[in-house]
């Protein structure tokens, strides 16, 4: 939970992306993903240092929504209505403005840009724009499908995990597999479906050997976890394949060492777990 949350002040804070040498703008500040009625910082940091402002303004998607004009006395300051977030200016310097987005709606996910234009007489305009996705509060499990209650040591086992709410106005999560809290490997993977939505894939699938299981002690845990930005959610299951009977062979013999009975022992009982399906 402690990682989870360290990521997700780590992804709220964002990144102040610099924008270089050249002046007038000098760094943009926008987080990559913000929460339904959450709150989101943006920040625009410019330099005037060769000439004066005429003015800032931010757009969502192209719209216009703040503007900032030093000269204009009654007002320097315009907030444009909108109804996809409740805007505040938390403060403005010669430097920079810093503003506030509360009540954030899912609308409120697109494209952020700061525009600084110089006054007269180069009037030169220079904007820097990132993308926030404004996220549900929760992703919703995975799905994992096709597992079968026993397997035989010969057979292949395919699973695939597809995901849970698929909701249509927020970018499709990631997914992956682990076994055993291990993550697997691309090639024992395949993605099903199209996969054209931001890297999201419809289900992902994996193989792996029944006798590998047997390897690992005749059942495994596998978890398919489904990420997105801060958010993060995942379906367990276990995979169990049905051991040789080998132990009864053990079990018929006389004058066993002790060692061989503790392990006898053990071999039954993990047999009897794998026959009454405890995990
Ligand atoms: C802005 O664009 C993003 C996609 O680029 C979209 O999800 C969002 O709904 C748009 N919002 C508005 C208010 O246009």
């Amino acid at each position: 939970m402690s990682s989870t949350q360290s990521m997700v002040l780590y992804l709220m804070i964002g990144l102040m992306t610099p924008i270089g040498a050249s002046g007038l703008l000098q760094a943009l500040e926008v987080p990559q993903y913000a929460f339904v009625s959450g709150t989101a910082t943006l920040r625009c940091d410019y330099d005037m240092s060769d000439t004066k402002l005429y003015s800032l303004k931010w757009y969502h998607n192209d719209t216009e929504f703040y503007r900032y004009v030093p000269t204009e006395r009654n007002g320097p300051v315009n907030i444009g209505p909108t109804d996809i977030f409740l805007l505040h200016e938390v403060s403005r310097d010669a430097r920079h403005v810093t503003l506030s987005l509360g009540r954030l709606t899912a609308a409120a996910t697109g494209t952020y840009k700061c525009e600084v234009l110089a006054e007269h007489p180069s009037f030169r305009t220079k904007s820097a724009q990132a993308f926030m996705t404004v996220l549900s509060a929760r992703l919703g499990p995975p799905e994992i499908r096709g597992v079968r209650d026993m397997y035989q040591p010969g057979d292949t086992i395919a699973v695939t995990c597809h995901h849970g709410r698929d909701s249509p106005s927020q970018p499709r999560p990631r997914l992956s597999w682990f076994i055993d809290g291990k993550e697997v490997g691309s090639s024992l993977l395949e993605v099903l479906g199209d996969d054209k939505h931001d890297g999201g894939s419809e289900a992902l699938s994996f193989k792996v050997s029944a006798q590998q299981v047997v390897e690992a002690g005749g059942s495994v845990q596998v978890e398919c976890r489904a990420s997105l930005g801060p958010l993060q959610d995942r379906a367990v299951k276990t995979l169990r394949v049905k051991m040789r009977d080998n132990f009864f062979i053990i079990s018929g013999a006389q004058g066993t060492s002790r060692v061989e009975v503790s392990f006898m022992a053990a071999t039954m009982l993990a047999a009897a777990r794998l026959l009454l399906g405890v995990s």
